[in-house]
């Protein structure tokens, strides 16, 4: 998977000019109360699909986990479902399709689903690692062959009683804001769906179909802090979702919120120093490089932010945010236990930031991570839900080309022996070795993250 890092990219530009520039499960089983139908056969909308859920608990992720040595301490847990392709909708090599984890949730007792809708044309525009199987202009099958039957299964009365969370289209609204011409991010594929529209359009139409579905709630990505955090990049994100929540007969009602750091690895809060910190004069927010003058230094800090901007763009005061917390734990023997040395701005946030990455533009399978905060409902002000959307213990990319037919590339960041790019600043890529394709299981990556989990398991 991508996460192409968002810099500051006037910052990038003047450097590159040689310019020194000043500058768990969620509460109890399903209650009368979170079934009720309202009398109209299909729940009504409620304002944290969260709030009291019980979680559907994907049984092929489950297995997997519980097959890895100590996995059954997690197995329990709920995580997305992804619609990856079109052939997910009916299920991949003789696997569950959509309409099986839709039946296998009634069966649970579980009264919420979480499915990542993951398909556009020329998707994953600034990686390769998850490029699908549309093409950048192949919008009338993303619309008619992927979201149509997706948009009826969904509707079928027999689902009526679940509410179903939709994470519509990771990455890409970001993309088309950081990694456009004529920033030094750029990719062509990027310009592409850019200008031929497709990402709006398509985003668009799904919100409109599953948003016609009283419950069905649309969760949209943006991205996470360390790539949306810059002030070049905030508004402007805002604004473009707002394009999106506009297009196709879409309107901002349809999206009952907004997901951060999904499948990405930026921690929830950094305890150990804040954004408006000062050391020996220097001001941390544009002396320490790690934080390289982002407003934000964690997800919380960033969602909250970023709802209230949302709202200035016309979305619902009432939108909540979900934070992926699959995997950015940062627990271990390298996990900081109180703030870095008072030397100088570089010493002090690098010796006491939980996040440990090499660079924050680094997304694809991180050596060190751990675990995050086990799936919690209405965790803090403004914040539905802790959710594990990206399953622990499936692959961000290979490490080496693989041959196959999911449309998947071969992106170098997941390449241990890489040096960079500007979208991580040119910094080695951080990655695990011996890494099997996106959304492959990668059992190293599953027993790094079960060691390393914080809170611990
Ligand atoms: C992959 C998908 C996979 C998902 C969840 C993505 O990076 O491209 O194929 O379903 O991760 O693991």
């Amino acid at each position: 998977m991508r996460y192409p890092f968002g810099p500051k990219w006037t910052q990038v530009l003047a450097v590159t000019a040689s310019v020194t520039l000043a500058a768990a499960m969620f509460a109890g089983p399903a209650t009368a109360d979170n079934i009720a139908d309202g009398g109209a056969g299909v729940l009504a909308r409620v304002d944290n699909p969260y709030a009291g859920a019980r979680v559907y608990v994907n049984p092929e992720w489950s297995a997997n986990a519980a097959a890895e040595p100590g996995g059954s301490a997690i197995a329990n847990q709920p995580t997305g479902v992804w619609l990856d392709r079109i052939a997910a909708i009916n299920g991949v090599n003789g696997g569950m399709g959509l309409r099986d984890h839709l039946n296998a949730a009634v069966d649970q007792g579980a009264n919420l689903i979480q499915l990542v809708i993951y398909d556009l044309p020329g998707r994953d525009c600034s990686a390769l690692a998850s490029n699908g199987e549309l093409g950048a202009t192949d919008i009338d099958r993303y619309e008619h062959e992927y979201v149509d039957p997706i948009a009826e299964i969904l509707g079928d009365p027999a689902f009526a009683n679940l509410r179903i969370v939709t994470v519509v289209e990771i990455d890409s609204i970001p993309n088309l804001v950081t990694n456009i011409s004529p920033r030094p991010t750029f990719t062509p594929q990027c310009d592409t769906m850019a200008a031929n529209g497709n990402y709006v359009t398509g985003i668009g139409y799904a919100l409109a179909h599953f948003g016609a579905l009283e419950n069905v709630y649309n969760y949209l990505d943006i991205g996470h802090h360390g790539w949306i955090g810059w002030d070049d990049n905030f508004a402007p994100t805002a604004a473009k979702l707002a394009d999106a929540a506009n297009a196709s007969g879409a309107t901002p009602a349809d999206v009952a919120g907004f997901i951060t750091d999904t499948a990405n690895y930026g921690a929830v809060h950094e305890p150990f120093f804040t954004i408006n910190d000062t050391i020996n004069n220097q001001p941390i927010r544009e002396h320490a490089s790690w934080i390289d003058f982002n407003r934000y230094v964690d997800e919380l800090s960033f969602a909250q932010a970023f709802r209230t901007e949302l709202t200035r763009h016309g979305f619902d005061p009432g939108i909540g945010m979900l934070i992926d917390t699959s995997r950015n734990g940062w627990g271990g023997s390298a996990r900081p236990t109180g703030p870095g040395p008072t030397t100088d701005a570089n010493a002090y946030v690098d010796g006491g930031r939980l996040d440990r990455r090499i660079h924050l533009g680094n997304w694809c399978n991180q050596a060190g991570a751990g675990l995050g905060e086990r799936p919690t409902a209405s965790p803090a002000a403004g914040i539905d839900a802790f959710v594990w959307m990206k399953p622990p213990g499936e692959s961000d990319g290979s490490s080496t080309e693989i041959p196959n037919d999911e449309g998947k590339g071969f992106d170098r960041m997941c390449d241990p022996t890489y040096t960079g790019n500007p979208r991580n600043n040119n910094h080695m890529s951080g990655a695990l070795p011996d890494a099997p394709l996106s959304g492959h299981w990668f059992s190293a990556q599953f027993q790094e993250l079960l060691r390393n989990a914080f809170p611990p398991v």
